[in-house]
C-alpha cells in the first residue's frame, strides 16, 4: 500500500500545540489514585510483564519503544499503563484523542511538534476520522508526514520527517479499529476484568493513599462489587468511606463495607440500579429478548454507546446476558438474580 498524501497545505498550523490539556474525563482524586509505577499497577500480570520487557528492551538500546496499543473496557488501567510506560521510560507524555483531532492537519501539527522520544498518547483512538487516521501510517511506519503544498497543476507532495516517537493509543472498542490501523502497532495489549484478589490489593492502596482504615475482609466486600474494574474499586471505596465516616467511626470492615454498598444500591454481585433496571426491563418488556442495543436504549433511557461500552461488558461476562445474531438475550442466571422464574422453567411447569 502506497503512503496516503493529505492536503494540508491550507490547514497546516504549525505553531506550538497546547500539550497540557488533559482531555479524558478523570477526576483529580482518580488522579490521585493512579499509580505511577508499573510496580503499583497490580493485576494484568502478562501485560505487565510483557510491557516490562519492551520497556526494558528499549531503555537498553536507548531507543523509543515501539507504538503500543491498549484495549479494554472503562476503566481497566489503559490510561494509567499509558503514563506509567512514558514515565518509565523516562520521557514525557503528550496526551491529545480521537474526538479532538478533527482535520488532519491538527494531528499533522502534534506529530511536527513532538521532540525524539516522546510519547504521543491518543485516548479514545477508534474515533479518529479515516482522513485523520491516514496522516498516521506513515508517520508510525516511516517517521514522516506528506503534506501537498500548493494547489492544481503546481501543488507537489512533501515528505516532513518526524523524530523518533511512540504512539500508545488506547480504545474500548477494538474491533472498531481498522486494520492498517492496529496492524501499525508493535504490541496491543487487551486488558480484561480484574480478579478480586487484585482488586482487594488496589483497594488497600487506595485505602492507604486517601489514609481510611480498612481490614482485609472489608476490602475484599468492596472488590467483589466492583466488576472486575478498579475504577469502579475505587468509586465504591469512596462511598463506603463516607459511610464509614458517618456511621460506623471510619473503619471499614466486611459488615460497613456490605452495609454501605447495600445503602448505595450496589447489590452483592456489583449490580447498580441501571443494570438492574436494564434485566428487568428486558424481561418486562421483552420477554427477555432477544432485544436490538438501539431499541434497549430506548427503554432504559441511554445512550446506546454507553450500553454498549459501560453497561454491557460486564453483564456479558457475568453471564447475565448473551449476544445474538438476532440481539440480547437475558439468561437464566440473571432471571434467578433477580428473583424471577426462568422463562424455560416458566414454559416446562406453565407457570
Ligand atoms: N492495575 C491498576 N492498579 C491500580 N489502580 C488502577 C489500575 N488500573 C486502573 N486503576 C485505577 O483506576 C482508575 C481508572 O483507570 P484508567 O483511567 O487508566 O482507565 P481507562 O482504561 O483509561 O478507562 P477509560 O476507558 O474510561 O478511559 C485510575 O485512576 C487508577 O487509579
Ligand atoms: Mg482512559
Amino acid at each position: 500500500m502506497t503512503d496516503p498524501e493529505v492536503d494540508l497545505g491550507t490547514e497546516l498550523d504549525l505553531t506550538p500545540v497546547d500539550f497540557a490539556h488533559d482531555a479524558s474525563a478523570d477526576d483529580t482524586l482518580d488522579r490521585a489514585l493512579r499509580p505511577r509505577a508499573l510496580a503499583d499497577f497490580s493485576g494484568q500480570p502478562e501485560v505487565r510483564e510483557r510491557l516490562e520487557i519492551l520497556v526494558d528492551a528499549a531503555n537498553l538500546r536507548g531507543e523509543p519503544l515501539d507504538h503500543l496499543l491498549f484495549c479494554g473496557p472503562p476503566g481497566l488501567g489503559k490510561t494509567t499503563l499509558a503514563h506509567i510506560v512514558a514515565t518509565e521510560s523516562g520521557a514525557p507524555l503528550r496526551q491529545t484523542s480521537g474526538p479532538a483531532l478533527e482535520r488532519p492537519g491538527d494531528l499533522a501539527a502534534i506529530l511536527l511538534n513532538l521532540e525524539a522520544g516522546d510519547v504521543l498518547f491518543v485516548d479514545e483512538i477508534h474515533r479518529l476520522p479515516r482522513t485523520v487516521e491516514e496522516i498516521l501510517y506513515p508517520a508510525m511506519e516511516d517517521g514522516g508526514v506528506d503534506i501537498v503544498v500548493g494547489k492544481g497543476p503546481t501543488a507537489r507532495t512533501v515528505r516532513l520527517d518526524l523524530p523518533p516517537f511512540t504512539l500508545v493509543g488506547a480504545t474500548t472498542r477494538a474491533g472498531m479499529l481498522t486494520s492498517p490501523l492496529r496492524d501499525r502497532f508493535g504490541f496491543v495489549a487487551r486488558l480484561g476484568f480484574y480478579d478480586p484478589v487484585d482488586l482487594v490489593q488496589i483497594v488497600l492502596r487506595s485505602a492507604h493513599i486517601l489514609a481510611v482504615e480498612t481490614d482485609a475482609d472489608g476490602a475484599l466486600e468492596i472488590a467483589r462489587r466492583a466488576r472486575g474494574t478498579p475504577r469502579i474499586a475505587n468509586r465504591l471505596l469512596r462511598r463506603v468511606r463516607d459511610f464509614a465516616a458517618v456511621r460506623a467511626g471510619g473503619h471499614i470492615d466486611a459488615a460497613v463495607a456490605s452495609a454501605a454498598l447495600e445503602l448505595f444500591g450496589v447489590d452483592a454481585v456489583g449490580l447498580d440500579a441501571l443494570d438492574r433496571e436494564l434485566l428487568t426491563t428486558m424481561i418486562e418488556t421483552c420477554d427477555g429478548g432477544p432485544a436490538g442495543l438501539t431499541t434497549l436504549a430506548v427503554l432504559v433511557g441511554e445512550e446506546a454507546d454507553t450500553l454498549e461500552d459501560v453497561i454491557e461488558p460486564y453483564l456479558l461476562q457475568q453471564g447475565f446476558l448473551r449476544r445474538t445474531p438476532r440481539g440480547r438475550i437475558v439468561t437464566d442466571i440473571a432471571y434467578r438474580h433477580l428473583g424471577r422464574t426462568p422463562r424455560g422453567a416458566q414454559t416446562r411447569f406453565g407457570v
